[in-house]
């Protein structure tokens, strides 16, 4: 199967797909994305993506190019030839390009009314949640320099790909991100902790992304089973003295972190909670 890029309404062979240099999101990042993992061939939590997506637009003030309903026409369109069965749909919408390449401004930090949006989509295959538990994976932790508005799903990810690529030259899955002591997030994740069977999560602010698996994780499968949580800022102190840590993120769920910063958490091995967690999740799939 090829792989496949959605333009502005047409679907090109991934190496012919294009862009312009002019376009809004190349030069100022001034764009928001969106990621919908597919399981099994079917949309996980599409419309809580699909919600996100049209407020993100509304945050940075970009009229929604499509309907709605064009939206999933559209998708589904696209993805019709997909082979793979689990996968993720990326979708960009920059402000884009001037819709007159001829009136002399082709670079310019304000927005003025004179941009059409690009629409970009493409697909890529990734790892079905596994029955089995996730192999437990590393963090360490690092400053968060970003801005103060995390809270927007901003293709600006300057720090989150500089701090994921630390962790990566440490030989680390994710980096979580620390700021005046307390912790934020993962770099690409939410991050949550359990201490004497507590389970405990950073509540949503301009500091974090809010999180589709965050949520659903709280909602479907913590609150619902009856283990205790409490929604609350804590440190970076209680996350490496926590009993058990592991992050989500909607192309790897739920992921056991089992040692921060070379050091063990706890016994070194994923938790209990973690352990059911995972499972309950995984079964929550169907
Ligand atoms: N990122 N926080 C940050 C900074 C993220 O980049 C992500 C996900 C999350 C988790 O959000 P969700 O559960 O909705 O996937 C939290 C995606 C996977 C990415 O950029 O590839």
């Amino acid at each position: 199967m090829k792989n496949k890029v959605f333009v502005n309404d047409k679907i090109y062979d991934a190496e012919n797909a294009k862009i312009s240099v002019f376009d809004r999101g190349y030069l100022f990042s001034d764009g928001i994305y969106e990621l919908i993992p597919y399981f099994n061939s079917k949309p996980f939590l599409f419309e809580e993506h699909y919600n996100r997506l049209e407020k993100n637009l509304e945050m940075i003030d970009l009229a929604n190019p499509y309907e709605k309903d064009d939206w999933v026409n559209k998708i589904k369109n696209f993805i019709k030839d997909c082979d793979f069965k689990n996968f993720y749909l990326y979708i960009q919408v920059t402000r884009g390009i001037p819709r007159d390449y001829n009136d002399g401004v082709l670079r310019e930090h304000a927005v003025t009314k004179n941009y059409k949006p690009t629409v970009c989509m493409f697909f890529s295959e990734i790892n079905g949640f596994s029955k089995e538990l996730p192999k437990n994976k590393s963090a360490i932790t690092m400053e968060d320099k970003r801005w103060m508005q995390c809270n927007i799903k901003s293709i600006s990810l300057l720090f989150n790909a500089y701090a994921k690529t630390v962790a990566h030259s440490q030989g680390a899955y994710e980096a979580i991100l620390v700021r005046n002591g307390m912790i934020t997030e993962g770099c690409s994740s939410n991050v949550f902790i359990i201490k004497n069977k507590i389970i405990k999560t950073t509540p949503t602010s301009k500091h974090i992304l809010p999180g589709i698996t965050r949520s659903y994780v709280i909602e479907g499968i913590i609150k619902n089973n009856g283990y205790e949580l409490s929604i609350v800022d804590f440190s970076e102190n209680d996350l490496v003295s926590a009993d058990e840590v592991f992050v989500t993120n909607s192309t790897q769920g739920i992921v056991p972190i089992t040692c921060i910063n070379n050091n063990d958490i706890s016994s070194g091995l994923c938790g209990e909670i973690t352990e059911k967690l995972y499972k309950k999740f995984v079964r929550s799939l169907g």
